[in-house]
């Protein structure tokens, strides 16, 4: 970790509480001096730092920065390698980059806000500053092609379980990766992978989540207004819920994805459905229909009956809306 982590990490774990530069330069190992610099470079990067002259430097109680540091503290599995930043275009893109240059599995990528978030088909995800969770995971799994959807499918599990977890609300799955709470959508997930084309093999996946965590100023943009939700209201949103909740989606995915070919997230998965027994309508490209969804096979894909013939959907081809 940097000084600057070191740092955030100590005052994280005694949030509302005064730690002197001395007391800080002690444990470190660092001058008063390298103490000064890390916390001023800290509060250039937008944290609240306070300052009180001998008493020193606080996190104030209510503090929600989301930073390396708080995440590290709350994770169970020590195998992530954190990287926030301020800004960025598409975490996922980041992460791309950072993966062809050889950047270890497991390395995170979020980011406060994205000015160019991407979701599925084509489509952006909107990711304004402080209110959601946008992040990137990088993984290099020894996994066939024909296994890779469970990337998406175990981070969908991963993801509504710590979201339930952390704020309480009944997270569902749309298949194959939207997260809706009371109806409207609370988390997207995109995973885009490198193939050898020599090989047949995954070279690395990038593993990308965005969570609407509190409701964003002046609402959402007209074009999703009726389909995007958020999980907290400004009254019942508890600072450092968006930290908690990325390190519990991490620890909850990491269980999975180290036993991915098991399928030990497919119960959950299946079981935290909200298509099985609806309506829907099968968005075919040429000639959408309508459907009832009767369950999803051990592929993770969806089987309908339609007209009264039974067909069973896979995620590349289509997608389905509710009705
Ligand atoms: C979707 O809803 O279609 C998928 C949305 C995925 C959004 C996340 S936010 C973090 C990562 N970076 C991106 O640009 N997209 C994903």
């Amino acid at each position: 970790m940097t000084t600057k982590e070191n740092i955030l990490l100590l005052l994280e774990n005694r949030k509302g509480e005064y730690i002197s530069g001395e007391q800080l330069a002690s444990q470190l190992g660092l001058s008063r001096t390298a103490v000064w610099k890390a916390v001023s470079g800290l509060k250039e990067d937008g944290f609240e730092i306070e300052s009180a002259g001998r008493l020193g430097y606080r996190l104030p109680a209510d503090s929600d920065m989301l930073s390396a540091a708080a995440v590290e503290s709350r994770l169970k599995n020590h195998v992530f390698g954190i990287n926030i930043v301020h800004e960025t275009g598409s975490t996922n893109d980041d992460a791309k980059a950072l993966a062809e240059k050889g950047a270890p599995e497991f390395t995170v990528i979020a980011a406060h806000r994205q000015t160019r978030g991407k979701g599925r088909l084509g489509r952006k995800f909107y990711s304004p500053q402080g209110t959601g969770i946008y992040f990137s995971i990088i993984l290099r799994p020894d996994i066939p092609i024909t296994e890779s959807l469970y990337i998406t499918t175990a981070a969908a599990a991963a993801t509504a379980r710590a979201i339930e977890d952390v704020t309480g609300r009944n997270a569902g799955i749309k298949w194959v990766n939207d997260i809706f709470a009371d109806g409207k959508k609370v988390c997207g997930i995109l995973t885009e992978a490198s193939i050898d084309m020599e090989t047949g093999r995954m070279q690395y996946a990038v593993l990308g989540i965005g969570v609407n965590v509190r409701s964003p100023e002046g609402g959402f943009p007209d074009d999703i207004k009726n389909v995007a939700g958020y999980l907290c209201t400004p009254e019942d949103y508890v600072p450092g819920t968006r930290s908690r909740l990325l390190a519990a989606i991490l620890d909850n995915f990491y269980d999975y994805y180290r036993q991915l070919s098991m399928k030990t997230f497919f119960d959950e998965y299946v079981s935290r459905s909200i298509l099985i027994g609806k309506e829907v309508t099968v968005l075919h490209p040429d000639h959408p229909y309508t459907a009832i969804v009767k369950g999803i096979d051990e592929n993770c894909r969806l089987l309908i009956s339609a007209d009264g013939k039974d067909a069973v959907l896979d995620s590349g081809e289509v997608s389905v809306k509710l009705i």
